[in-house]
């Protein structure tokens, strides 16, 4: 605390990433990483990048990733925006889209940073209960719920986090028909895991916003690179705030990468393939186990440790999680209502679960 910070910095509560602890022997399983590395073309992209790249300022439009992006999902450049990882495209939208307007509604367990944006930028926040089976209660978003002069705009992550379950594109078209006068953001960090994405609804709904990531299905998380997919008035309304802040968001050497990585499209579909495949084995195990989990469709899967809350030799979560910690496995547990008997957890290779499955096993 400083007498020198403003009155909104004093009041912030600030998002808290997982820990980045460092070393051989250390399964990371708690920031939803990629457990394999980005592929050959992309490394070699990068240490191809010129020296006179870096002397320079980036192309501030990132015109020829933009391009590449467009050919890739099928939508014109002019519907794709860049930014130095989606949490920042995900902070413009909400400067451009969402402050200043009514309610902003998520779902009550959704993705932390949302009422973290809504405190910086004064937007009023409505959280949603999950219904009993975790899944997105949809019909009771927008003007179903609230007078439609109440709802100032929606945004969910699709499949949610932590919870790993996805929505149907169905189901978002019925809410974006339902709800023509806001801003829908769907936050797409891990749809490369199997949801369905939302992107070629963009052509038909003006006010729909898809964001993904290259943090996760393309293992950059380290680069800090996203995009965002909408009608291009939208792109212009997230254009104007971006140039309003920071007008070289994304750097010549992730430009560089990014391209490369979408052109090595058999590589990621070879790493995401094994990392669903792992996903599968790891329910079936914890199940096994006594572990009620949650049906996946993300790189992560939320368990609870059995049905009232205990799980092998009557651990709770928060037990499995400290002593798995004490081995240097880690995993996400939040000491927070309704988030407490949970457990999130990444996957990782055949080999990182190895370790997760003996040191569960181990425990006394
Ligand atoms: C739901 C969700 N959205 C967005 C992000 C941000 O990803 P990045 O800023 O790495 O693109 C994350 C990161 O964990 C996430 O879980």
């Amino acid at each position: 605390m400083s007498h020198y910070w403003t009155d909104l910095v004093r009041r912030l509560t600030p998002y808290v990433p997982g820990e980045q602890r460092a070393g051989a022997d250390v399964v990371k399983l708690n920031t939803n990483e990629n457990p394999y590395p980005p592929s050959e073309q992309v490394l070699t992209a990068i240490s191809n990048v010129s020296a006179d790249s870096v002397r320079r300022y980036p192309d501030s439009q990132s015109i020829k990733l933009r391009e590449s992006l467009a050919r890739y999902h099928q939508v014109d450049v002019e519907q794709v925006f860049v930014g130095n990882g989606s949490d920042e495209i995900l902070a413009l939208a909400f400067m451009a889209f969402f402050q200043g307007k009514s309610t902003l509604q998520f779902p009550e367990i959704s993705y932390s940073f949302y009422p973290v944006y809504c405190d910086l930028m004064n937007i009023e926040a409505q959280e949603i209960a999950l219904n009993s089976d975790y899944t997105i209660p949809l019909e009771k978003f927008g003007s179903a719920q609230t007078s439609s002069d109440n709802c100032g705009g929606i945004i969910f992550p699709n499949p949610n986090a932590p919870t790993g379950i996805a929505v149907t594109r169905e189901q978002i078209e019925k809410l974006l028909k339902e709800n023509p006068d806001v801003v829908i953001l769907i936050d797409e960090a891990y749809a490369d895991f199997g949801a369905e994405s939302a992107i070629s609804l963009i052509h038909r709904y003006p006010n729909l916003v898809v964001s993904q990531t290259f943090s996760k299905g393309r293992s950059l998380a380290g680069l800090r690179l996203g995009a965002a997919f909408a009608s291009r008035p939208l792109i212009d309304g997230l254009v104007r705030t971006k140039d309003s802040f920071n007008s070289y968001p994304v750097d010549a050497i992730a430009q560089a990468a990014g391209i490369a990585s979408i052109q090595d499209e058999q590589y990621y579909r070879d790493t995401i393939g094994k990392i669903c495949q792992t996903r599968e084995a790891t329910t079936k195990k914890l199940t096994d186990l006594g572990f009620r989990v949650l049906p996946s469709q993300a790189n992560f899967i939320f368990a609870s440790p059995g049905a009232n809350g205990k799980g092998p030799n009557g651990r709770t979560a928060e037990d499995i999680f400290q002593s798995l910690d004490g081995k240097n496995i880690l995993v996400r547990h939040w000491n927070k209502p309704g988030l407490k008997d949970w457990l999130r957890i990444t996957i990782g290779t055949d080999n990182e679960m190895g370790r997760f499955f003996k040191a569960i096993q181990s425990l006394t």
